[in-house]
């Protein structure tokens, strides 16, 4: 079967990236393109355009993360980056950090690094649904000195919502730092990095914000005075050869992305309007997945059970079939999007008991209808009939 012989999409992936995105996304990049130069390097009005529009992209990201002060939230490639910045640009050898079993290799491979250049990594198993247990992290924390708790803020497996607030209490407690992995968070929560307290919050772009691949953004409190990672020009204070040390530009060498940032602020200001009337169906779309799945014989939903402790992912594992077949299915004669594996994520499959089969996620979004859900229900019932 060729591409042209496939069944019309049903988008099922969204916790690897969201789409479609809003049209405004893609209003907001084609006008970068066409009318703006590069951002804090020259006085011509393109670049001046292109200036205001990353402010106004920062204070838009940084009203809906509950950022205290734009300044302190960077830009960055991605999630992936901007967790690099933080752990690579916070931990030295000698320190030891706590970390959470359910971790993905975004941050499970930068401490792998780490711990190769003397950081001590421990880590605190999470329970089968895959939920953290604060009180674990405390005795763990309290064992030993800790520069930092290092956390997911949700899952990317089983969409659990981990405790942060409860974290964070725990390592200032202890005077160590608050470090969040918050991909799959942003978005689909209500997150408020000011309010949580954490020192440290990096986030993805284009999943729950709905903004283009290739941008992500980084939060540090003035505490957490991370080293940069990346050194290069400013377009400020040109004449050192020091990487200057104010934010944002401190951690933002390069010219930046500007259409994808302009994407970001535009979903962003998009979401500010809709987040709340989408989260509510994804919630409601949500339940209905899992009631409907866990009617299909030989069938077992990962993760916990009450929705208000998950995000509209939903992986599960067939005692029939293998992930990968039930995505195969799935794709070529339904048209239906998911991602089998391991999600680059073994420590959480580990945890959860999965390592060995991987399982089949199905990740909701803004665009998810209750026809999709009833078409993956009725695909899957099919395929275990
Ligand atoms: N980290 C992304 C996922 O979970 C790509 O699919």
């Amino acid at each position: 079967m060729g591409e042209q012989d496939l069944p019309p999409i049903t988008y099922l992936d969204n916790a690897a990236t969201s789409w479609p995105k809003p049209p405004c996304v893609q209003d907001a990049m084609v006008r970068a393109l066409a009318e703006f130069g590069s951002p804090g390097r020259g006085a011509h009005r393109l670049a001046l355009a292109a200036s205001r529009a990353v402010a106004d992209a920062r204070s838009t990201l940084a009203d809906a993360l509950g950022v205290p002060d734009s300044q302190d939230l960077m830009f960055q490639c991605g999630c992936t980056q901007a967790l690099n910045v933080m752990l690579q640009g916070l931990l030295e050898p000698g320190d030891r950090v706590v970390v959470s079993s359910m971790e993905h290799n975004a941050v499970v491979r930068p401490l792998h690094a780490l711990a190769e250049r003397g950081v001590k990594v421990d880590i605190v198993h999470a329970d089968a649904a895959g939920l953290i247990d604060a009180n674990a992290f405390e005795t763990e924390v309290r064992r030993s000195d800790t520069r930092a708790i290092v956390c997911q803020h949700v899952s990317n497996v089983t969409g659990v919502v981990q405790p942060i607030a409860d974290l964070t209490d725990i390592a200032h407690a202890n005077d160590a730092l608050m470090l969040v992995d918050g991909a799959q968070a942003v978005g689909h929560l209500d997150v408020d990095v000011g309010a949580l307290g954490v020192d440290g919050y990096a986030a993805s772009g284009h999943k729950g914000l709905l903004g283009p691949q290739g941008v992500g953004v980084l939060y540090l409190t003035q505490k957490a005075d991370a080293s940069p990672l990346i050194f290069g020009g400013t377009g400020s204070r040109s004449e050192s050869p020091e990487q200057p040390h104010e934010r944002p530009s401190r951690y933002e060498a390069g010219t930046p992305g500007v259409p994808a940032i302009c994407g970001l602020g535009a979903s962003a200001r998009w979401l500010a309007e809709e987040a709340t009337r989408i989260r509510e169906r994804e919630r409601l779309l949500t339940r209905t997945l899992i009631e409907g799945l866990t009617g299909i014989p030989d069938i077992h939903v990962l993760g916990p059970a009450a929705d208000e402790m998950r995000t509209p992912i939903v992986a599960l594992v067939s005692k029939r079939l293998e992930p990968d077949r039930m995505a195969y299915e799935l794709d070529h004669r339904w048209g239906i999007a998911s991602r089998p594996g391991l999600h680059c994520a073994p420590w959480a499959h580990e945890t959860i008991g999965t390592l060995d089969t991987g399982a089949l996620r199905l990740g909701l979004g803004w665009n998810s209808t209750a026809e999709d859900i009833e078409r993956v229900l009725d695909a899957l019932g099919e395929m275990h009939s």
